[in-house]
């Protein structure tokens, strides 16, 4: 059994836990949280120990992963820890609140030998994991210009608030566009040059919109969390190629070609018994990353996708377009 030390226990650390049990071969040997009756909830059904700072359960804790679900503000300080205890350690997304902490981050990786991965998602969710299949294949020719969207009402959810504070979260940019950005710099590399505009009224990082150009097509990506608490959480691609134009929107894949429009299905991984909650009912990609990551570490392979590397080259490419660097 991989043995799995969960540090933080709130909306994307329940989100974790739900996908451990349901994953072969992995234990929830330990659970930390300032908050403990949100470990002692997700404990339920396990045998897992309970701490509450993130530190006792590095310290103390029998376990083969550390897995930090931690507010970012917070993550370098307890990945530096984790990497010192544990072979594996799989951090949240954004990876750090700085890029000086991603790159002390690099400098334990290299001194540990830590195998690490990042909470990029979407290179896992399975309508991106279709598209980059589509791509690479050339089915439908070049790119011609695409676009990502991901529009979301403010997160209120968050322990003290942090997410709301652009001090401890980075704001929308850093925190809920750097999905869509992580996503295209790994599909189609940097850009040749790109624009970008944020809000002039309002919290200026609550909305951003980046145009990047590469030699022959456009990609434009855009970010929000300024919507009221009525608008659905969306998100959605369109890549416009040669041949065809693939949409993402709805929940469904679609191909349009001069012949009609195709649906694209897509087995999805469930839960066992569902998840409520969140604005995100569909689990498909936080539990294929986390299979993808424990099955590195049962096999003792080395982490290949969204890797600490990647993750701190999306940050640093982030907070310099949103001028938080
Ligand atoms: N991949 C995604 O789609 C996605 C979605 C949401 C959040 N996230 C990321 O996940 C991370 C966590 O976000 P969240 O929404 O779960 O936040 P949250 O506020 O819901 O949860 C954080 C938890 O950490 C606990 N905590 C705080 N300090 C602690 C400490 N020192 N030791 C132990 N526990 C401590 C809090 O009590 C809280 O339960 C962030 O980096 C966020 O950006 C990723």
């Amino acid at each position: 059994m991989l043995k799995i030390g969960l540090i933080g226990c709130g909306f994307m650390g329940t989100m974790h836990a739900n996908c451990y049990k349901n994953i072969a071969g992995v234990e929830l040997a330990a659970l930390a949280d300032v908050r403990p009756e949100r470990a002692g909830e997700l404990a339920k059904g396990t045998h897992a120990a309970c701490w509450g700072d993130g530190m006792e359960l590095i310290k103390n804790a029998d376990v083969d992963v550390v897995d930090i679900c931690l507010p970012t503000y917070l993550h370098a300080r307890y990945a530096l820890a984790a990497m010192e205890k544990a072979k594996y350690v799989f951090i949240e997304k954004p990876v750090a609140l700085t890029v000086a902490e991603g790159e002390a981050l690099l400098q334990k990786q290299k001194e540990t030998g830590c195998r690490v991965q990042i909470g990029q998602v979407i290179r896992f969710w399975d309508e991106y994991v279709e598209l980059r299949k589509i791509v690479e294949s050339g089915a439908y020719g070049k790119v011609v210009n695409a676009n990502f969207r991901r529009l979301s009402p403010l997160p209120t959810w968050g322990w003290q608030n942090w997410l709301l504070d652009p001090a401890l979260s980075g704001g929308a940019g850093q925190d809920l566009h750097i999905h869509d950005m992580d996503y295209v710099l790994s599909l189609f590399g940097e850009p040749q040059s790109y624009s970008t505009v944020k809000n002039v009224l309002g919290e200026k990082n609550s909305y951003v919109a980046t145009v990047l150009r590469y030699e022959d097509f456009v990609v434009s990506v855009e970010g929000t969390w300024g919507l009221p608490t009525t608008y659905p959480f969306t998100a959605t691609f369109r890549v416009v190629f040669e041949k065809a134009t693939v949409e993402y929107a709805g929940g469904k894949l679609t191909v349009y070609d001069e012949a009609g429009a195709r649906p694209v299905a897509i087995e999805k991984a469930q839960l066992e018994g569902g998840f409520e909650g969140g604005n995100i009912s569909d689990l498909g990609g936080y539990y294929n990353e986390l299979v993808y990551f424990t099955g590195r570490a049962k096999a003792g392979l080395p982490v290949e996708k969204a890797t600490l590397a990647d993750g701190v080259a999306s940050l640093a490419f982030v907070r310099k377009e949103i001028g938080n660097e």
